[in-house]
């Protein structure tokens, strides 16, 4: 296939393979948009070995220790991947419930929820939900993207203004643009860089767009300093409780209740992926407010509704996390050990003050070295590259849960500890050698 004539995109063909990213591959090469670009495609062959440590294989359950697949072969690792937060994913009476759903209502709603895939357990849910943030409604998406994509795009419109703070997630970001409202970004947390945005478009509706725990920094929002500016325009605000619903605050409503401001956002969303250890988004509010957005998020009217089966596990997830509130105890008990330990080892993990921790390594040819060797010797962290997060702060992500006990964490600790000490230079040589090797045998072969 020719390429595209004036696409300019060819110059990467040539760049040293160590310094592109995701982000130098969007342009079309050529005339065939189905087809991958070819730079894309002998980067990542340049890459295998870092490319290979995504979308690894899970052998098991998402529990504390667990079992993946590593080159080939069974490989029993402490897992500090998983949003598994408080256990709940592979709870005995979560399954349990999951199963008795299976036999009374089969595997998946077959059907919209406008349509046909409402249920009964569904309706509960919305019910359990709202009465669990003390809204008068809640409605379900099935997935916690959609849920945050079909919120924003069915509330804001052409002439409105999305002011998200510029680390938030995708799925926002993505619900804006399909919107179409205009978006401003302002500094992470700072409450006079969103004062600046929002006086930009004085006299037009704006939404004010946070999260309660940022899921790569792993820091909380300031959300009384920032809704304390936000009210001063008269602009209202949304918050993605996602990484806080359920494993913060001290009944489980997130970071908006840590910090005393239920009462100020009127609009909550949050996953069911993390904490709850299942699958799907919900928003809750006003009834009216419900009302409209039901027929305008598309992600709702459009998509089948969550499986039974997953929503009869939310519902129990649900009531053991308000049951059970030594769950969130022991997950904060464990983050703070495991920040303080990480301290005493002299570790990087950025403004995080929760159980999310970026291991801030900076340099992308170490950090996916690190991880392999991590994951050899068992432990098992996510890496973050660019442009996920800015190139100075490349890093891999740790995640504890409820369920890690002390002797996981030391055996991490250990394991991380004695890994990063042991990264001389001379391996970093090594590994260099070993990329220039592969791309000059890229390039004889093309
Ligand atoms: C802040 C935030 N919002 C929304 C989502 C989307 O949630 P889900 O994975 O449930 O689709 C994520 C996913 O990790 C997230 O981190």
């Amino acid at each position: 296939m020719e390429p595209v004539k004036g696409d300019g995109s060819h110059k990467e063909m040539n760049q040293d393979p160590a310094k592109l990213s995701l982000s130098n591959f969007i342009a079309g090469e050529s005339r065939d948009p189905l087809e991958a670009p070819p730079t894309f495609t002998r980067w990542m062959q340049a890459g295998a070995w870092a490319v290979e440590l995504y979308e690894p294989e899970l052998l098991a359950s998402a529990d504390a220790r667990t079992t993946i697949d590593y080159n080939g072969r069974p490989r029993s690792v402490i897992n500090l991947c998983s949003y598994n937060y408080l256990g709940l994913a592979n709870h005995p009476e979560v399954v349990a419930a999951a199963h008795g759903a299976l036999k009374t209502h089969g595997l998946g709603a077959c059907g919209s929820p406008m349509l046909s895939g409402m249920t009964d357990l569904h309706r509960e849910l919305e019910q359990r939900v709202a009465e669990f943030l003390g809204r008068e409604d809640a409605m379900l998406f099935n997935s916690g993207f959609g849920g945050a994509l079909g919120t924003i795009s069915g509330l804001l419109r052409k002439n409105d203004v999305a002011v998200l703070d510029n680390r938030s997630h995708l799925s926002l970001r993505d619900g804006a643009v399909l919107s179409r409202c205009r978006t401003e970004k302002f500094e992470h947390n700072d409450p006079a860089s969103l004062d600046a945005a929002l006086r930009r478009h004085a006299g037009r509706r704006q939404l004010v767009i946070v999260e309660g725990i940022y899921s790569m920094d792993g820091d909380f929002g300031h959300l009384d300093e920032l809704i304390d500016v936000a009210d001063a325009h008269g602009a209202r605000i949304f918050v993605d409780e996602a990484h806080s619903m359920l494993a913060c605050g001290e009944k489980g409503r997130g970071a908006a209740e840590k910090f005393g401001v239920e009462d100020r956002v009127p609009l909550i969303y949050g996953t069911f992926s993390k904490a709850f250890g299942a699958l799907g988004g919900f928003v809750a509010g006003s009834k009216e407010t419900l009302r409209y957005l039901r027929f305008y998020a598309h992600p709702y009217v459009y998509s089948c509704a969550l499986p039974p089966v997953v929503v009869a596990g939310i519902l129990k997830a649900l009531e053991i996390g308000r049951r059970e509130p030594e769950l969130r105890t022991r997950l904060w008990e464990n983050a703070n050990y495991f920040h303080q330990k990480l301290r005493e080892l002299g570790i990087d993990t950025g403004k995080s003050t929760t159980y999310i921790m970026p291991i801030v390594i900076g340099d992308r040819e170490r950090m996916y070295r690190l991880c392999h060797e991590l994951r050899r010797r068992g432990l098992w962290v996510a890496p973050v590259d660019y442009p996920a997060v800015p190139q100075n702060k490349i890093c891999f992500r740790a995640c504890v849960t409820a369920k890690h006990t002390r002797a996981d964490l030391d055996e991490a600790l250990n394991i991380l500890g004695d890994t990063l000490k042991g990264d001389s230079k001379v391996k970093s040589a090594a590994f260099r050698l070993r990329c220039k090797m592969s791309e000059l045998a890229l390039r004889m072969s093309s």
